[in-house]
This record gives structure tokens, sequence and C-alpha cells, in this order.
């Protein structure tokens, strides 16, 4: 029986098709037999099960690149044999990143995606030192395997830049579609543990997260990081989704310069200097692994002129926002309905933490009731579906921060028990 697939995604179907139904590519489709001939099926196989106990572990040792705040996100530095996933928006800075952080490894950098200019060009911004560095432009695999098996030392890292445009001639389809992406990276990481080389992948992902690309290579590799941030704006965020080697909760800050990524180290760094109070303004303070930070909230509610009034949020989660709203309109007996309500985080970041649900409300109510918050005021809550405000993981180190950091109100679960209390804290005078 003749069997169709796709050569991009894989889909199949019984019948010849001109485009895919799953990738709404054109004339993807190439014949295979669905059932091969017997003789392809593998033998049963003898196994032997071993106790783990025995079995022998090596030492390891996490080898620390030059950025502090990269380290800090990948679990202390990089591990020979590693495999990591760099996923982010086409321009954020994944390459700049990179370049800097593994300026003192001997690296091999692999760039389907810019020339061997741009990226000499780009060193020299960085002021890096390009002689540890060897380059091409060429993506496919086995070439580039054995390349890296010639060089007379083994490099310490192997950068892909990007996985999407790199290929395997074991493999039907163009760089960049899903068989590639799969194929290429197998290759990468039976090549990475083999050699003992840490395997860096670079993969683009869109606004809209690309479920089809890199993101289907999450679960086979060992530590996946994305780097996010709005390009008009400076700040980017480095985050550990994944970590065979080390936890998930820290996050790195760094700001894009022109002369590169510099660190960021001030849990203020996105507060800005309250010169005078402002409606729909307020603060908040969240833990990020093991440090605590501070973040503006603007909120903007005015009446809608809709049937369905708007919801439009930066940098906090849209559902998110909707369960506060309705917990406020509940709770506060506030008319949510006719107002459309925007949000926005400062410095083009997103907020993940729970914490920050009361300052969120907060900044909602100061807006629709005209109020402004006083200065030096920080909410750190998580709110609950009854209005309660809950004490959240890391609370105590935060206030302690807030108080050294000279905020002179600090409102959390231990000072404010419901948000009905707000009306008390939000007023005018
Ligand atoms: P890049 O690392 O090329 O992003 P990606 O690899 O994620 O596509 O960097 C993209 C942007 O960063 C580019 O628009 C220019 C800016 N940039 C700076 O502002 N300063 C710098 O020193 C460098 C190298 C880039
Ligand atoms: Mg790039």
């Amino acid at each position: 029986m003749a069997y169709y697939t796709c050569s991009n995604c894989d889909y199949g179907s019984a019948s010849l098709i001109g485009r895919c139904p799953s990738c709404n590519q054109w004339n993807t489709f190439v014949n295979k037999e669905r059932f091969e001939s017997k003789k392809g099926i593998e033998e049963t196989k003898n196994i032997i099960l071993t106790p783990l106990s025995k079995i022998k572990t090596q030492q390891k040792q996490k080898r620390k690149t030059g950025l502090f705040e990269f380290d800090r996100v990948v679990g202390g530095g990089v591990l020979p044999g590693e495999v990591i996933l760099l996923t982010g928006e086409p321009g954020v800075g994944k390459s700049t990143l990179l370049l800097q952080s593994f300026q003192s490894f001997s690296t091999v950098y692999i760039s389907g995606e810019e020339s061997a200019e741009q990226v000499r060009d780009r060193a020299e911004r960085l002021q890096i030192n390009s002689h540890n560095f060897y380059f091409t432009n060429e993506g496919q695999m086995e070439g580039l395997i054995d390349a890296i098996k010639k060089l007379k030392v083994k490099p310490d890292v192997v950068i892909i830049d990007s996985i999407q445009t790199v290929y395997s001639n074991t493999v039907d389809g163009p760089p960049g579609s899903i068989n590639q992406i799969k194929e290429s990276a197998n290759i990468l990481i039976k090549f990475a543990k083999q050699e003992m080389v840490t395997v860096i992948l670079i993969g683009h992902i869109t606004k809209e997260g690309d479920i089809a690309g890199p993101k289907t290579l999450e679960h086979a590799v060992d530590c996946v990081i994305n780097f996010e941030g709005e390009k008009i704006s400076q700040y980017r965020i480095l985050r550990t989704t994944k970590n065979r080697f080390g936890g998930v909760d820290e996050i790195g800050i760094f700001q894009m310069k022109k002369n590169g990524l510099e660190e960021v180290n001030n849990p203020l760094i996105f507060v800005q200097e309250e010169k005078e109070i402002t409606v729909g303004k307020s603060i908040v303070g969240i833990i990020e692994g093991n440090r605590s930070l501070f973040f503006e909230i603007q909120a903007l509610a005015v009446p809608s002129s809709l049937g369905i009034p708007r919801r439009i949020v930066k940098g906090v989660d849209y559902n998110k926002l909707l369960i506060l709203l309705a917990v406020m309109k509940k709770h506060l007996s506030l008319p949510l309905d006719s107002y459309d309500i925007h949000i926005n985080v400062i410095g083009g970041v997103k907020i993940t933490s729970p914490l920050a649900d009361l300052g969120i409300i907060s900044s909602v109510y100061s807006s629709l009731k005209n109020i402004p918050i006083a200065k030096k005021t920080v909410f750190i809550g998580e709110v609950g579906l009854l209005g309660e405000i809950r004490k959240g993981f890391g609370e105590d180190k935060i206030i302690r921060e807030a108080k050294r950091l000279s905020f002179k109100n600090i409102f959390s679960s231990v000072n404010i028990k419901d948000i009905h209390l707000l009306k008390n804290i939000i007023r005018l005078g």
C-alpha cells in the first residue's frame, strides 16, 4: 500500500496531496512504503539490566564562562558533553550572548545565519579575541563533524547558529524542516556525548512560539534557555525552562549596549526614580531564583465604548489578568465591565511570579479610582480566588530587600490579609 508523508513535518496520508494540512507547505509529500519488507525488522535483543549503583559516574566539573549572569542561569557553568538549546526571537541578541560568553573557550562557531565578515565584525565590535574561534558557513552535519574531528585541538564548545540552517545528507527536506532539525540535533547530541564537547544549539522562535521548530528538541537536550526582551527596550532576560544539571529558577539580566551585552545586578533596574506620584502605577517585589527584583506596573482603566471591554496586556499573562480582574469584580464590587483595561510592565520584560498579583490589582484599582499610590510603596503578594493575600515563596527575603532599598510602605501578607483592605491603603490624602 502506498503511503505518503510530508518531508517537512512528517504528516502522513494515504493519498498524495499538494498542500500539507499540518504545516501548509506545498509539494512536500513523498511516497513511502508503509509496510516495508520484514528483513528490515530488528531481531529481539538480549538485554541485561544493571543495578544503578554499579554504574560508574565521572566526576564532571562545571566550567564557568565569561559571563556571571549566563553561568547563573545554566547552573554555575557548562559541562563537557552538555547540550544546551538557546531559543529566542530573531534579533534579541542570541549570537551576541554566545560570542561574549564563550570568548575564553576554544570554540567552533557554525553560522548559517550570517557571513564570516558579519561574524568577524560583531566580534570586533564586542572586542573579542577571535583567535579562539573557528568558523564556517557550511551547514552539512556529516562534513562538519568530520571537520571538527580533524582539528588539532579538540574544541571546548560547538555553537550552531542556528539549528534551522543545518542539515544532514541522510534526510530529505530543506534545512529548517522538522525532519532536518530533529536529525541534525540527534547527530550533534551523539557527537557531544561521545566527544565530551559542549554543544549549543540556537533556535529561533517567533512571538507565536513556533511549536513545530526548535521546541521539538526540548526533550532531547540537557538544558533549555530562552532569551527574551523587546527589541525596542535594551533589557534582556535569560531564563531556564529545563536543566538536567542544575535548577531552573534563576534568571540572568542584561542590557544591550552599543558594545554588547552588559550584565545587570541592580534589583531596582526596572524601576524609575519616582519624581511625582502618578495614577495607575505600582511597584511589585518578586523573587527570581536567589534574588529579589522590583518592577513597575502601569495600568490604564478607561470607560469602554465596546460591548465587550478590551483587555490589553504586556509583560503579564493575559489569563492571569482576567482572573485578577474577576477577583476584583467580585470582592471589591467594581464596575470593571464598563472599562477597557491596559497593563504594561516597564522595561519590556515578562513577569511570571504570582507575587506580582497584589501590585497588578493595586495599579488597576489606582487607575480606576483615579487615586495615586504613595511614593516608596511596594506590593508583594499572591492573591487567591477568595480575595485573600497569600504568603508566597521568598516573601520574607523580598521584604528585607525592600527595607534595605528604603521602601517606606511595604504591603504583603504580613500586613494586608484581604484585598478589601486596598481601600484603606490606596486613598486620597
Ligand atoms: P544578535 O546577537 O545578532 O541577535 P540574534 O542572534 O538573536 O538574532 O543581535 C541583534 C541586535 O543587537 C542587533 O539588532 C543589533 C544589536 N546589537 C547591539 O545593540 N549592540 C551590540 O554590540 C551588538 C553586537 C548587537
Ligand atoms: Mg543571530
